[in-house]
């Protein structure tokens, strides 16, 4: 499956997402996010704006999901996300991901 990724230079690419993979997991093997936390939902560098309803597809954010993207640089309201937290899904083909700043 693919997905189309713009980096916090503003280059996109497009980028294979396998099975299994968190679309951290995908973004950290490329060094675009360092994911300090190791996927727990804590360290928010894995934070990430998805366009075009994306966010409609996945379920809730979890409490702590939403406690750390509170205190994110450049929230967006209906498309922030925490990578870590997205798991692979097919319904997911072709999203179109921003990298979002450091916080
Ligand atoms: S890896 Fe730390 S919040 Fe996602």
């Amino acid at each position: 499956m693919t997905i189309e990724v713009t980096d916090r230079e503003g280059k996109a690419r497009a980028m294979d997402w396998a099975p299994g993979q968190s679309l951290m997991e995908v973004l950290r093997d490329a060094d675009l996010v360092l994911a300090s936390c190791g996927g727990n939902a804590v360290c928010g560098t894995c934070h990430v704006l998805l366009a075009g309803g994306a966010v409609a597809k996945l379920s809730a954010p979890s409490p702590d999901e939403t406690e750390t993207l509170r205190g994110a640089a450049e929230f967006g309201e209906g498309s922030s996300r925490l990578s870590c937290q997205i798991p692979f899904s097919r319904e997911l083909d072709g999203m179109r991901v921003r990298v979002a700043p450091d916080s």
